[in-house]
């Protein structure tokens, strides 16, 4: 089904106005250490050891991971948090100031094409997992590269790429099929005999209508070719393309896939650590023996940073 761009936005904004309140919850974001150095290491992949800017400006902020890890690592002073999604702002603002970054945190509430600031008002742009929802990606890049310094970058994270999504199937449907077993073995109920049983209608409704707004909000999966044309269409230089995570993801997918069909509150707590402790493993492995050895495009998630010429 081919949507138009008014549809792509209206489908984004409902699917992550619903999904703000658990979305922490939902995608393990934290602002202790482990959030702290998720974010660093992603950080430092593109921008560098000790990168430091003034002002900046995050693009589909959700409920604020990267921006406000960011500033506790003291990459940014001061950060405009934009999004589609007035949930995810609200979000943005009870976390900013819980952490005591009110002053230097702001909301916008746009979509990423048109922002009302003057040209060149940014040092850095950035983004985690959102550009891959933007209907006009020219376009936005266009906007990056108007609202930039001289000398200022961009830094996108988390894009889904083409061909580590299709090679990702693989662990997905290994662990459907093993779920049955799975749930077995480790005594976890089946979520939608739950349902059956009387126990979650309205869980299984949302969950389905989750489930379906997915393929609607997620517009593209990229070669890395396809990011880089974009930033340098837009006048960017010094582009550079990255693949990252690919044991990880696999691992990842797979133990995503066996619980997908549990009862969380059954699932083990020491299942939990493993499956945690075991992604973590594999990052590091992905990080020190593959990434940068073998091809971007195989790697599950693709990252992009530029300059605007000086
Ligand atoms: C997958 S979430 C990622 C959120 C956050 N960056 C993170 O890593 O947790 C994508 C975010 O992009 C926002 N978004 C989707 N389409 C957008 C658009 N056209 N303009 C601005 N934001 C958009 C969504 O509302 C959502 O908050």
């Amino acid at each position: 089904m081919s949507l138009s761009t008014e549809q792509i936005k209206d489908a984004n904004i409902k699917y992550h106005d619903a999904a703000a309140d658990e979305y922490d919850a939902k995608w393990g974001i934290d602002y202790g250490p482990i959030g702290k150095s998720q974010v660093a290491i992603k950080t430092r992949k593109v921008l560098g050891r000790e990168p430091h800017f003034a002002r900046a400006l995050e693009i589909g902020s959700g409920t604020g991971y990267f921006s406000l890890n960011m500033m506790q690592n003291g990459v940014i002073d001061e950060v405009v948090c934009s999004d589609i999604s007035e949930g995810m702002l609200k979000v943005v603002e009870r976390s900013a100031k819980a952490l005591g970054f009110e002053k230097r945190v702001s909301t916008l509430h746009t979509e990423a094409e048109g922002f009302p600031f003057e040209d060149g008002s940014f040092d850095l742009i950035f983004g985690h997992a959102v550009l891959h929802h933007l209907p006009n990606l020219q376009a936005s890049f266009d906007e990056f590269f108007r609202l930039l310094k001289p000398g200022g970058m961009i830094f996108f994270a988390g894009e889904p790429s083409a061909t580590g999504d299709s090679l990702a199937r693989h662990p997905k449907t290994a662990g459907h099929r093993l779920s049955p077993l799975w749930r077995k073995a480790l005594r976890v109920r089946q979520a939608s005999a739950e349902v059956a049983n009387g126990n979650g209608p309205e869980r299984d409704h949302a969950y389905e209508e989750g489930h379906a707004m997915e393929h609607l909000v997620d517009v593209h999966a990229f070669k890395p070719g396809d990011l880089s044309d974009f930033a340098k269409h837009s006048g960017f230089d010094e582009v550079r393309v990255i693949g990252e995570e690919l044991s990880a993801n696999w691992f990842g997918w797979f133990n995503r896939a066996l619980e997908a069909d549990g009862v969380p509150e059954d699932i083990p707590y020491i299942w939990r650590q493993y499956a945690y402790r075991g992604y973590l493993g594999f990052q590091w492995f992905d990080r020190v023996a593959l990434e940068g050895r073998l091809p971007a495009s195989i790697f599950y998630n693709l990252m992009i940073g530029a300059q605007k010429p000086e």
